[in-house]
């Protein structure tokens, strides 16, 4: 395969990025998060080769993203709660789950056929600026392969995903480097949290107050396919140490001097942001099991948890 091209995200790049995308191809994005495959949300055939690309199911639905509040409350129904949250966390790693608007641009094909929609206002400035100049939204999940880990870098992208991407645009390496949180504001029911993600519980509640938890198995978020994040090698997770036919993956000062750390001093936010990256360079390494430290579940260690259990779920 061949590896798609990465473009500088100067004026000149982000000009080919637009055309590209009014054109109705996919291409690479930087956010704040993880690397999106990216598509005109209201251009069916352009929406239905992120599909393809990712090998993703299409009962699987994207995230509208935006420039601005206004563009969003014109592809979902935000009531005082939703408004609460978008006040406080956009532009930024918050996805929210909304009724749909009734004139709104993103297709239903985007929506995989829900009468609910996923939308942000991401934080990256490439990003901003591109769907500033869209002047419409852009359906796009992570640039990864479907259920693989997400990138965080552009080479990533280009690399994984080919030249079925026309091109990737750099915004060199995602702040957060785990998705963004998914809280579901819907009528008649309380605010549920579909996924952990790049803004912890904690912060979330201080707007919402407590949040639910998912009902069922019925609507799906990114990882409510179980086996999901996966890197190549196996994983076991609360490991104390590694054993002769494992590399530990650590986390904060009890680990092994010169062991690999997802963060030295135990800061999850740069656990976070090395997540995917050091899972990534020990599939390269060619490690076959890896045992990993135990990560405390509070802050974004419960987004860092949900990862690494569905990374180490059982695939079939
Ligand atoms: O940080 C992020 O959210 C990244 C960047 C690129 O923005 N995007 C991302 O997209 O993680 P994706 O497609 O990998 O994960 C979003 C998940 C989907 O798997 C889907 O299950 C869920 O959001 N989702 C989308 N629309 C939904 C809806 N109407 N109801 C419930 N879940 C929904
Ligand atoms: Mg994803």
């Amino acid at each position: 395969m061949t590896a798609a091209r990465v473009v500088t995200s100067d004026t000149a790049g982000i000009e080919l990025a637009i055309n590209a995308l009014k054109r109705g191809a996919a291409i690479g994005i930087p956010t704040e998060t993880v690397y999106g495959l990216a598509a005109d949300a209201s251009n069916p055939s352009a929406v239905a080769s992120i599909y393809a690309i990712k090998g993703r199911p299409s009962f699987n639905p994207l995230i509208a993203h935006v420039a601005s509040i206004e563009m969003a409350r014109g592809e979902g129904v935000m009531d005082e709660r939703a408004e609460a949250l978008a006040t406080a966390f956009w532009p930024g790693p918050l996805t929210l789950v909304l009724p749909v608007a009734a004139n709104g641009r993103t297709c239903e094909l985007a929506r995989a056929g829900l009468t609910t929609i996923a939308v942000r206002i991401p934080s990256h400035p490439v990003t901003q600026a591109l769907l500033t100049l869209m002047q419409g939204p852009l359906a796009a999940p992570s640039a990864n392969p479907s259920g693989k880990l997400s990138p965080t870098r552009a080479i990533e992208v280009a690399t994984e995903l080919g030249d079925a991407v026309e091109l990737v645009l750099d915004g060199g390496p995602c702040a957060s480097g785990i998705e963004s949180s998914i809280v579901a504001i819907l009528p008649d029911s309380a605010p549920t949290l579909l996924r952990p993600g790049a803004i912890a519980r904690d912060q979330i509640e201080s707007i919402t107050g407590p949040l639910a938890q998912p009902a069922g198995t019925a609507i799906t978020a990114p990882g409510q396919l179980q086996s999901h994040y996966a890197p190549r090698a196996r994983l076991r997770l609360n490991a104390q140490h590694a054993e002769p036919d494992e590399v530990l993956l650590g986390f904060g000062p009890q680990a092994p001097i010169g062991a690999d750390n997802l963060s030295v001093s135990g800061d999850l936010t740069e656990a976070a942001a090395n997540l995917y990256q050091r899972l990534r360079q020990l599939d390269a390494s060619g490690a076959q099991k890896i045992a990993v430290m135990r990560v405390p579940c509070e802050g974004l260690g419960e987004a860092i948890n949900d990862r690494l259990q569905r990374a180490a779920a059982p695939r079939y």
